[in-house]
């Protein structure tokens, strides 16, 4: 049931993200619980064809409950109207739902713990494509230990979905020229398109 959906064995939309939301409750799975305001459980177009996943909440996320809402998020709605990828159109999650202290790095059993709803996720929005920000999201999704760097500038197919690893916009507010390979990576995507 929590395993990464192919065309194999799922039909898209089954479950609604409002029933997942659900099953989260108001979750204590682990302990980033105790420390987070709220959980961040995504947002954009149920139905998108693109799913971006990133990292995990930062102090605006988790502070307003959203995705996306502080300098990196800005970023990357730029990233995509420069594509000419409508923001809207797209859903945005988390690798984790929950702030971890610090912006520290999630932990395995935070990751092991989350990341079952966000396959279930995964599998109602059923997109097309899957763009994995940074390593954490990229390895989640790729099952690989290779690093970002290594995995950027392609597509891989996972089943129904083709996967693209693009460096995190927040990486690139302080080593510019990762944004250059954003803007290339995000080009590649709209030509799919
Ligand atoms: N960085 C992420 O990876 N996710 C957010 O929601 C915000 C910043």
């Amino acid at each position: 049931m929590l395993e990464i959906p192919n065309h194999t064995h799922q039909k898209a939309g089954e479950v609604s993200l409002e029933e997942i939301r659900d099953l989260l409750g108001d979750c204590k799975r682990c302990g980033l619980s105790e420390v987070r305001n709220n959980i961040v459980f995504g947002k954009g177009n149920p139905h998108a064809r693109i799913l971006i996943i990133g990292e995990a909440p930062g102090k605006n996320e988790d502070l307003e409950g959203k995705p996306f809402v502080g300098k990196a998020g800005k970023d990357l709605d730029k990233y995509l109207l420069e594509a000419g990828i409508d923001p809207n159109d797209i859903y945005i999650a988390n690798v984790v739902k929950c702030r971890p202290p610090e912006n520290r790095n999630p932990k395995a059993e935070e990751i092991s713990t989350c990341t079952p709803f966000l396959r279930e996720q995964i599998r109602s929005i059923w997109p097309d494509f899957i763009v994995t920000l940074g390593n954490f999201s990229s390895k989640f999704l790729l099952k690989t230990d290779k690093g970002i760097t290594a995995l950027r500038g392609q597509v891989f197919e996972i089943g129904h979905f083709k996967v693209l690893p693009i460096f995190h916009p927040a990486a690139a507010i302080y080593d510019r020229s990762k944004a250059d390979y954003i803007k290339q990576d995000f080009a590649l995507l709209k030509s799919l398109l």
